[in-house]
């Protein structure tokens, strides 16, 4: 998730659960200019594997100086956003603007294979709108292209994130491929991540917003999968030392200004579904690693009922946002 997936968000992530992780979506253009910001978005540490990088383009001479830079990373996938639906991105025929050049993205997908060693995947959309879903013929060329495996949000592009997610689509695309085919979109709890491998007999699942200030979803849904019970949510105590963590990793990696600010919506989908307005008022308006910290530590001071954030509710109260207003997106 661009602006999300940093290094910290991923390894904290991976402590409760989480396999194969993904960097942030990288401009093929950025990578080239090698800007500062942009190569910092490529630190990864031991811990962080196996990892995937996630390339954004639509010229092949920049995406193979972009593969040049990244080559000496140690990535161990390769991916390729043909989803994003950003304005600025497909007008420049970028991201989910490929779904409406299907030939353009096989060129561009067989570019990228054989300009690197290790394996290529590529992260789809059902299509550019309803009118024309034509992922099964994107996922196809992509196959042709000699891709190792496809990610799919079931939304088209005109969708954004809202609306209902198309299982049929994404059954289709299973159906139709040799390679591993994995399924995205609205894996936001336990039970909705089983019914995407239900509905569709995908070979994996790909968890986004359902991970926001919620890492928990890792260890419930492998739970949830192993024994089909239904996990109780984190308690507050928990919930704050992992925001403690997190927030320490994050500052250690950003330094304390950039970290700070960027943990304020953490703190936000943190404590989700609580009842700390004030406090996450407070949050919003801190700068400083210390006081951030004091301001977590009040978390346990508050009154019980204040605590809850859906505990013994199958899914997080978090997560039951998501599922209630789906076109939440934090952009
Ligand atoms: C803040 C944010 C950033 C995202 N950035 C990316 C990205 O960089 N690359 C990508 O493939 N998808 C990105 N996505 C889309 C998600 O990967 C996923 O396809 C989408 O949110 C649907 O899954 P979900 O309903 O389980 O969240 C982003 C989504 C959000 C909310």
């Amino acid at each position: 998730m661009a602006g999300i997936s940093d290094l910290p968000f991923r390894l904290l992530n991976r402590s409760f659960g989480c396999g194969l992780a993904f960097t942030e979506m990288i401009s093929a253009a950025a990578l080239a200019h090698k800007s500062k910001n942009t190569l910092k978005m490529l630190s990864a540490t031991a811990d962080d594997r196996p990892l995937g990088i996630q390339i954004l383009g639509a010229d092949p001479d920049i995406i193979k100086r972009a593969l040049d830079i990244v080559s000496g990373n140690a990535f161990d996938i390769i991916d390729f956003n043909a989803a994003c639906p950003a304005s600025k991105v497909v007008s420049g025929g970028k991201g989910a603007g490929l779904l409406r050049e299907p030939v353009k993205l096989q060129k561009l997908l067989k570019v990228i294979v054989e300009n690197t060693g290790v394996p290529v995947t590529v992260k789809i959309r059902s299509g550019w709108d309803n009118a024309s879903i034509n992922a099964v013929e994107i996922a196809l060329r992509a196959q042709d292209a000699g891709v190792r495996g496809l990610f799919i949000h079931g939304r088209t592009r005109m969708q954004g994130y809202s609306g209902q997610v198309d299982y049929n689509i994404i059954r289709e695309v299973k159906e139709s491929l040799k390679i591993p085919v994995i399924a995205n979109g609205d894996a936001l709890t336990p039970n909705l991540v089983r019914k995407l491998f239900d509905e569709t007999g995908c070979d994996g699942v790909a968890v986004a917003r359902g991970a926001l200030g919620n890492p928990w979803i890792f260890r419930e849904t492998a739970e949830h999968l192993k024994s089909g019970a239904v996990p109780f949510g984190p308690d507050v105590y928990e919930i704050a030392r992992t925001m403690k963590e997190h927030l320490a990793l994050i500052v250690s990696f950003h330094g304390e200004k950039t970290g700070v600010l960027l943990f304020r919506k953490f703190f936000g989908w943190y404590t989700g579904g609580m009842a700390v307005k004030e406090l996450k008022g407070r949050a919003f308006r801190t700068g400083t690693y210390d006081e951030m910290l004091r301001l977590i530590g009040e978390l346990h001071a508050l009154p019980a009922e204040c605590h809850s954030r859906g505990n013994g509710n199958p899914d997080s109260v978090l997560s039951l946002r998501l599922v209630r207003n789906p076109s939440f997106s934090p952009i």
